[in-house]
């Protein structure tokens, strides 16, 4: 095939993030038609498979429907496999030849791997597989970037070793999400909420993450890393980010990142008293079937104090937002699957109706499900009594926005890759201010095995959690 203006490589690819999500999304842009016009895919893994066993991997996850059949024949015909191994260069000498025979291409490569093979993979991308000619490589990573400052640093001068700034993609998915990618509108190009968003009118703000379900199988990566890794330092703190950061000079993704980074050099590391740690455990009665607690997956070694359920209090000290406590809150195997950001604004000044009646104001970003902005705020109680009662200014985009098909941030990502848009992807300096701000937390939580406490599978976390919320100026009104 010759004129092939791109050739995505995906390391990895007999793996479960290559099946599950990277495939997929390469087949819904192709099946959309917004990959560019010849794009080839090439997976690479050890495993010797033809393209069929590629292929029966993918099949629950790649929906193909029977209008999709013609299509999905075309997509296999730009799939190829190569089998090799992640050090071997003569490997990917092989790979390069594959590439070159496509033709003369820009080259992404995609490592769905473990960290534990990302330096002989790039180092072998950087000696065989480089574009040699006026075309382009970038490299995307995903994390983890390391587990501390020291280990991601060292990451870091590796990467940078080899390949500018530009050519690497270090993915953060939920800045793909589409209300995450919302907050920056909401608060740039709204005159309303400019005066308001400081320490002045916000009391406090709480970013959560909840998840219905445990570990199941991934225990042994998880139990590794933690849920303040897993989550806590990349999605909710890029949250954190987006609502304090100062408006950038424009939408450029240098302007943006500066200010990403600015934001952060402000916040101090995060102290373990202002820290709940939680670990869940069985519910006999979960949702009409037994479910098991984290220490009872048998990939979770026994008696492991590993988090599965953290709140921390941040705050930046800056002008803007000195004395704000910022809650970051995330847990496996609770109640329910959401991501919201929460503005709790402060008390009104001189209350005039009946004490107690008057509720903060608060303005909820809820990332997902069901994507939404809405603002609670007091109204009178429609009818003949002159009473007051809390309601919501509502965008819900389901009602809203009806019909309209909200992208995979996995999609939205992946092409931002191939137009060359690093607007949401993290920039290394973020990284380092990102690992800075938790490192001493997590080697004290390492060296000192704090007991985390007890929640149950199910439930919405330890009741610690809302105390801590409580004690840090957020008034809990019950949903969040
Ligand atoms: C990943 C974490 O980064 O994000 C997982 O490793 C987590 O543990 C996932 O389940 C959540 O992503 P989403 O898009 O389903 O909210």
């Amino acid at each position: 095939v010759h004129g092939a203006s791109h050739v995505f490589v995906v390391f990895g690819a007999s793996g479960d993030l290559a099946k599950k999500k990277i495939y997929p999304v390469l087949w819904n842009l192709f099946k959309d038609e917004l990959l560019p016009k010849e794009t080839y895919i090439i997976g690479y893994a050890r495993s010797k498979l033809s393209l069929e066993d590629l292929q029966s991997r993918w099949a629950p996850y790649l929906k193909v429907t029977d209008d999709d059949k013609s299509k999905f024949q075309e997509f296999l015909k730009i799939n190829s496999y190569c089998s090799g191994n992640y050090d071997k260069t003569s490997d990917f000498a092989r790979l390069d030849k594959m590439i070159s025979e496509i033709g003369n291409c820009n080259r992404l490569f995609y490592l769905a791997l473990p960290p534990t093979v990302y330096e002989s993979v790039t180092l072998n991308i950087k000696a065989t597989c480089m574009s040699k000619s006026d075309k382009w490589t970038r490299v995307i990573i995903e994390k983890p970037f390391g587990r501390d400052l020291d280990s991601s640093e060292l990451l870091s001068n590796h990467l940078s070793s080899l390949f500018k700034e530009e050519e690497i993609y270090r993915i953060d998915h939920y800045l793909g999400k589409e209300m995450v990618q919302n907050l920056m509108v909401l608060r740039f190009g709204n005159r309303i909420f400019s005066p308001i968003w400081n320490r002045d009118s916000i009391a406090s703000v709480v970013i959560s993450f909840k998840e219905p379900f445990g570990t199941e199988g991934r225990g042994g990566y998880f139990n590794d890393f933690g849920i303040i890794r897993d989550v806590m330092q990349n999605h909710l703190l890029q949250l954190l980010t987006l609502v304090a950061m100062e408006k950038p000079p424009s939408t450029d993704a240098e302007d943006i990142r500066n200010e990403k980074v600015k934001v952060l050099k402000s916040i101090p590391p995060i102290v373990i008293d202002n820290v709940v740690l939680g670990q869940y455990v069985g519910n006999p009665e979960g949702n009409g079937e037994e479910k098991l607690g984290y220490l009872d997956d048998p990939t979770v070694p026994a008696g492991s104090t590993t988090p599965t359920f953290v709140t921390a209090a941040l705050f930046v000290r800056n002008e803007r937002w000195d004395g704000v406590p910022f809650l970051l809150r995330c847990g496996k195997a609770l109640n329910e699957r959401k991501a919201e950001v929460r503005i709790q604004f402060k008390d009104i000044p001189g209350d005039i109706f009946n004490e107690g009646k008057v509720k903060r104001n608060e303005l909820v970003i809820r990332v997902q499900p069901n994507e939404a902005v809405y603002m609670k705020m007091m109204a009178k109680t429609p009818g003949m009594s002159f009473d007051c009662e809390e309601t919501e200014l509502d965008l819900t985009y389901g009602s809203r926005y009806k019909g309209i098909k909200m992208p995979e941030a996995y999609e939205r990502l992946i092409l931002d890759v191939f137009t060359g848009s690093q607007i949401n992807f993290v920039r290394s300096d973020e990284l380092y201010q990102a690992w800075r701000i938790f490192t001493p937390l997590l080697h004290q939580i390492e060296e000192e095995k704090p007991k985390p406490i007890p929640y149950v599978y199910g439930s919405r976390g330890p009741k610690e959690s809302d105390e801590l919320c409580a004690t840090n100026n957020f008034i809990y009104t019950g949903t969040y």
